[in-house]
Formats: C-alpha cells, sequence, structure tokens
C-alpha cells in the first residue's frame, strides 16, 4: 500500500471550486483503476503543500471523498482508499482494448515467462540475496554527488572491472578508456551506426541472424547483405564475393544467433584479412561468449585484432540478468575520441547506482563465481533438456546439442513447418521462436529455437515435450 505520485493529481484549471477538482481527480482515479482498494493517498497536509493550495481545501475533497464511501481515514495508518470498492469506469472511458496478441514468431518478448523462452538466463538461480545486500549497502554510501549525472561514457569503477574482467575471461587487452557503457546491444550498435557509418553504407549480417540487429540497421537507412552460415560460422568468402564494399560486418563469433556453431580459426582469420585490408569495421556481439560446455570458453574475436578493426559488443543481459538494462562496448584506441564526441550528443548516461552496484558485484568475485555457477547449471540443463526432448521427439525432430549458447535447435521437416506449430506453441503457453523467420535469403530449414536455461529437470522437459506434440 503505497502513497500515489501526488504531483499527478494536480486540480485542472477551471471555473470549478479547488476542492471539487481535487475530489473529481480523486474520483477518477479510483474508477480507472489507477488507486486501487487499499492503496494510500497522502495527507491533506502534503498534498496542500505538495498543490500550493490550503489544507482546508484538500481536507474538504477527502471529507466528501469519504461521505461517499470512496476512502477511509485510518487514523494513524492515513487515508486509505476503502477495500472492496469496485472500479467504475466513467461513461466516458473508451471500453478496455484487447492486448495485441503475441507474435511467437518474432524475436520479441512474450509478457509473462513461459517455458523456453529465449533470450533468459536461469532467472531462479541469480544471487538474489548478495545482490540486495550489496545494493542496500550502496544505497546507504550515496552521496550528495552521487544524486547528480553520472558520466556519460560510463563509471569509472565499472569500466575498469569490466576491462579487466574482459582481460582474464575474454582474451582481450583494453584500457577501461576503450569501454563504454550502454543500456543494451541496440545502444551499442547505434553508438557504432552514428560513429562509423552512414546512411546507404551496406552491412554485412548473417542469415540466419538475430532479428533485432536487422531492424536497427534497416531503420538507421543502412543496406543489409546477408552472408550463409554453414558449420563453420558466417561464410566469409560468399561475404567478399557477393558484397565486396560492405562498410562492416556484424558477427556473433562464440554462439552464432540462432544456429550456435562457432566461427572457425581460419574464418576468423579471414574475416580480420579483410576487415584489414579494406579498412571495414567488424561489430563481434559477443551476447553469451562465456557459456561454453565442452572446454574452457573460446577467447573472443577481438582477442586477435591486431589493427583496430573490431568493436566488441558486450552485455550483461545473460551473464546477469536482463532487467538490468546493461551493456558496454569496447572499442579501439583509435576510436575513442570519436565515440566519446558521439556519445556526448546521444548518451544519457546510465543509472549511477546500477553501474556501483555492478562493478562492486564484479571487483568482490561474486559475478566470476556466478558465471562459473551458471555454466554447470546450464551444462546440466542443456542435457536434461535434449534427452527429455529426444525422447519424445524420436528421430523426426533432431537435437544437436552445440559445445555452447543458451538454446537448443530443434530440426523439423517441411517448409516454414515451424511457423504454425510456433504460432500454436504460444497459444498454449509454450514458447519457441520459428528458425525459419531468422532468415532473409538462406534457405535454413525449419526448426524450434528453444531455451534450456529455465527448464529444471529432464521430466519437466518430456512433459513439455508431450504437450509440443499432441499440438502438431
Ligand atoms: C544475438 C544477441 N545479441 C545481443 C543480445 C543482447 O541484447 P541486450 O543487451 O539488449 O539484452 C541478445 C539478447 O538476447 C542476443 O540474442
Amino acid at each position: 500500500m503505497t502513497s500515489p505520485p501526488i504531483a499527478s493529481l494536480p486540480p485542472a484549471a477551471g471555473d470549478e471550486p479547488l476542492y471539487r477538482q481535487v475530489y473529481d481527480r480523486f474520483r477518477g482515479a479510483i474508477a480507472q483503476g489507477t488507486l486501487r482498494p487499499g492503496d494510500r493517498i497522502p495527507s491533506a497536509r502534503a498534498l496542500a503543500k505538495e498543490l500550493g493550495v490550503a489544507r482546508g481545501t484538500i481536507e474538504m475533497a477527502y471529507s466528501l471523498l469519504h461521505a461517499e464511501g470512496y476512502v477511509q481515514p485510518r487514523g494513524q495508518a492515513g487515508t486509505i482508499v476503502t477495500p472492496g470498492l469496485q472500479a467504475q469506469p466513467p461513461a466516458s472511458t473508451p471500453p478496455p482494448q484487447k492486448p495485441p496478441p503475441t507474435d511467437p514468431d518474432t524475436w520479441r518478448q512474450p509478457p509473462t515467462l513461459l517455458p523456453f523462452q529465449m533470450g533468459l538466463p536461469a532467472l531462479d538461480a541469480f544471487p538474489r540475496k548478495i545482490w540486495a545486500r550489496l545494493g542496500a549497502r550502496h544505497l546507504r554510501a550515496m552521496q550528495a554527488a552521487d544524486l547528480s549525472y553520472p558520466p556519460a561514457d560510463g563509471l569509472p569503477a565499472l569500466r575498469t572491472a569490466i576491462a579487466a574482467h574482459l582481460q582474464v575471461a575474454r582474451g582481450i587487452h583494453c584500457t577501461p578508456a576503450q569501454v563504454f557503457i550502454t543500456s543494451g546491444y541496440r545502444e551499442s550498435l547505434n553508438l557504432v551506426i552514428q560513429a562509423l557509418l552512414h546512411p546507404g553504407d551496406q552491412v554485412w549480417v548473417e542469415d540466419p541472424g538475430y532479428p533485432p540487429t536487422r531492424e536497427l540497421l534497416t531503420h538507421s537507412g543502412l543496406a543489409l547483405a546477408p552472408v550463409a552460415v554453414d558449420a563453420e560460422g558466417i561464410v566469409v568468402a560468399q561475404g567478399i564475393a557477393q558484397a565486396p564494399t560492405a562498410r562492416a560486418a556484424i558477427v556473433t563469433p562464440a554462439h552464432q544467433s540462432p544456429l550456435s556453431v562457432t566461427l572457425s580459426l581460419t574464418r576468423r582469420q579471414a574475416l580480420l584479412d579483410w576487415a584489414e585490408r579494406q579498412q571495414r569495421w567488424i561489430v563481434e556481439d559477443d551476447y553469451d561468449g562465456e557459456y561454453r560446455y565442452v572446454s574452457r570458453p573460446l577467447p573472443a574475436l577481438k582477442s586477435l585484432d591486431r589493427h583496430g578493426r573490431v568493436l566488441y559488443a558486450g552485455t550483461f543481459s545473460k551473464v546477469m540478468f536482463p532487467g538490468i538494462r546493461l551493456a558496454y562496448l569496447v572499442v579501439p584506441p583509435a576510436q575513442v575520441r570519436r565515440f566519446e564526441d558521439v556519445n556526448r550528443v546521444l548518451g544519457n548516461g546510465i543509472p549511477g547506482l546500477t553501474q556501483a552496484l555492478v562493478a562492486t558485484f564484479m571487483s568482490e568475485g561474486h559475478f566470476a563465481r556466478h558465471i562459473q555457477r551458471m555454466r554447470r547449471l546450464y551444462a546440466e540443463r542443456r542435457n536434461a533438456t535434449a534427452a527429455g526432448l529426444s525422447k519424445v521427439f524420436g528421430p523426426d525432430m533432431p537435437i544437436h546439442p552445440q559445445p555452447g549458447g543458451m538454446h537448443l535447435l530443434v530440426r523439423m521437416k517441411g517448409h516454414h513447418t515451424d511457423r504454425a506449430l510456433a504460432q500454436r506453441m504460444i497459444e498454449h503457453g509454450i514458447y519457441a521462436h520459428a528458425l525459419s523467420r531468422w532468415t532473409t535469403a538462406a534457405p535454413c530449414g525449419s526448426g524450434l529455437l528453444m531455451s534450456f536455461t529455465n527448464i529444471e529437470s529432464q521430466e519437466r522437459a518430456e512433459q513439455l515435450g508431450r504437450r509440443i506434440l499432441e499440438l502438431m
């Protein structure tokens, strides 16, 4: 039970007496459900001060609301909206709109957490107690200066912690000044677009590939050059043959999104050679590079970048949780100035409290421990999910788990059969992305992309698999 934001209830201008305007505002908020039964309303004194009116005006409005049964004074506990009161939309309120149907065939997140939902880490396994303890410590330690604007490129403590982590975990040598803190992958990519590319430039994208990358590039007036992906990752020779003048390539080398294959060393070298020879840019989207289950994670492509052509995009969405909205971009030393300039225009800054908290989470070792635990947990959940689904689906829908990543690809027979099934699944509360929707040109067949990170056991996978079979 919390007080509503009183600043949202200023008296409207008009001929009506002030107390009546305040009364109308409260009655409207209760009728529309903005204020719910049991919610506490502000004290007359606080609201009078907030609105700059006499306290007697507010008291008059409150006694009218009380007399009509909308609110109840509760002594020390303040005044609350009468429990059990039914919201009555005023006659002029338009009928509530049906929520738009969720489209399972896009990459977008459904409104609730569903089994096999892509893009999420194991939400049950995040160390919430440690997080809460660190959070409380940081809140208590906040100084007046912390209430000011955070530095546009990121908090120095976080930039330093990320640079240290990348060196150890991803083989990347960079200084904190090369690390730009952003609110997510899209902001990182947008920074690259604004700093280094021009409308009309061609950009290689993996095909199949992550739809938000394509959407953002297209929206920014760039021309997509889809390049096929095979068992060794993006087919660099095809990119060179078909779009030799492209200005940049956007790749997911660790675990290609969505096929989860790893970019081979030969291809890595070919890509870097192309970028160096032609003075092109490579964006390495390393969204889940930490999650490899058969060996230690492979070093990032960026670790091989001798000529400053690779921009490395990392995110905390998978190694912590996506609600944190925190990511980063590592830019080559020669480009730091340019990115600072662009960020001065575009950057809003990221909440300093979040950044400070994550910096401590990293520097005190919780981050590295959490990743190690998740690597073990995901290896188990991946095996359990693959075993459970394979047992139910049989050889017609094979699964070939890749060495890393956070989802499985269940292959299906037929052309675009994945789309209808994914649609039916979402209607029955089970999530999958249709592989055929992630492609633009290259035929990649039908298949379901299903995350295993939140599937706790083989039994659960089998049970869900049987429900999916019934929908086919
Ligand atoms: C291929 C790919 N890149 C990047 C991201 C990270 O995006 P964000 O930082 O906005 O969570 C994701 C998240 O699902 C992804 O799948």
